[in-house]
């Protein structure tokens, strides 16, 4: 044996060296910080399996996005949470419906933010599926392609910036865009939830908006999450169709089918880090096993290491200070 054996310490002796030698970084401009608001409520509500998530009355919405903003966070994903429930879920393409409310709120007052919007059904159908239902309980695909389509269409016109399908069926991004480029919105981009899994981390999320199924689960649509070839074809089949940025849902479970979809893949890839991840975190910190802010940033740049261009997180603006 040679001495010394220092080799690769080497670069690990100062904070400057650290830093220099750092492959990837987070930019506040890489996330995207999703945001609720409730048709039901007049003042905000904490989510109780997410501490420090909130759903936002209306008139609420553009100051918050506001703060958001000017804390150097460029966009918001809009998820809306109807006061009642409907059979298909109407009210999803209603123009005076809480979304599209939001949406030409925010976009009258905070101009420069990109707002991109939830396009799905589970938050206002009765049966809280992503689609529409028939007698036999079987999820239609191309009614529901069709609906979908036609709540796109509604927040583009009320002015979002990006749609992102998050329903799972077949051949939704095909009907989107063309609805859309018949309309006259060709230069609105498709973020479709290309690869999203039937997971178990989305369960605070169902309380926050209001979404679980009445019956049965989301497996007929979402994807098994034992596969990973499956990735690919989804995430291909949606920038066929037309989608302009594919998400992988979640996400820290599934940091190997981000490495594996970034090579093949030269569209952008936002890694979705979910309700159950963020829950997790915070409720180990709340115990004090674990430093929430440090634990998250490590986990958003596992993300980024392998390979996501963005990241949809709740935590967004709690780890700003530490970048
Ligand atoms: C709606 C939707 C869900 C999430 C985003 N959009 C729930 C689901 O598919 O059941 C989950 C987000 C999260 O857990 O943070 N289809």
């Amino acid at each position: 044996m040679k001495f010394p054996l220092t080799r690769l310490r080497r670069t690990r002796q100062t904070k400057t060296l650290r830093s220099m030698f750092q492959n990837v970084h987070l930019h506040p401009t890489d996330l995207i910080l999703p945001l609720f608001v409730s048709e039901s409520i007049t003042t905000k509500e904490e989510i109780p399996s997410m501490p420090g998530v909130y759903q936002y009355p209306l008139k609420d919405v553009s100051q918050k996005t506001k703060e958001i903003y000017s804390a150097g966070i460029p966009s918001i994903l809009l998820f809306g949470i109807p006061k009642e429930k409907k059979p298909i879920g109407s009210q999803a393409y209603d123009s005076s419906s809480i979304v599209q409310k939001a949406v030409r709120e925010i976009k009258n007052s905070v101009p420069d933010v990109c707002v991109i919007t939830d396009v799905c059904l589970c938050s206002y159908t009765s049966s809280g599926h992503c689609g529409i239902v028939n007698q036999q309980g079987i999820i239609q695909n191309d009614e529901s392609c069709r609906l979908l389509a036609k709540v796109a269409l509604s927040h583009a016109i009320a002015g979002a910036d990006i749609v992102a399908p998050s329903d799972m069926m077949d051949g939704r991004v095909g009907y989107i865009r063309s609805l859309l480029d018949e309309e006259g919105f060709q230069m609105t981009p498709i973020m479709s939830y290309a690869v999203k899994y039937a997971s178990n981390f989305y369960g605070p999320f169902r309380d926050a908006a209001d979404c679980a199924p009445k019956f049965g689960d989301r497996k007929t649509y979402q994807m098994n999450f034992a596969n990973s070839n499956e990735a690919y074809l989804e995430a291909m089949t949606d920038i066929e169709e037309g989608a302009d940025m594919v998400i992988v849902k979640p996400a820290l479970s599934y940091l190997d089918v981000i490495a594996s979809l970034r090579p093949l893949i030269h569209h952008p890839i936002i890694a979705y880090s979910v309700s159950g991840e963020y829950s997790m975190m915070k409720a180990a910190s709340m115990n004090g096993w674990i430093d929430y802010s440090q634990v998250m940033l490590e986990t958003l740049l596992s993300m980024k290491r392998a390979g996501a261009d963005n990241i949809i997180t709740y935590s967004a603006l709690d780890v700003l200070e530490h970048l």
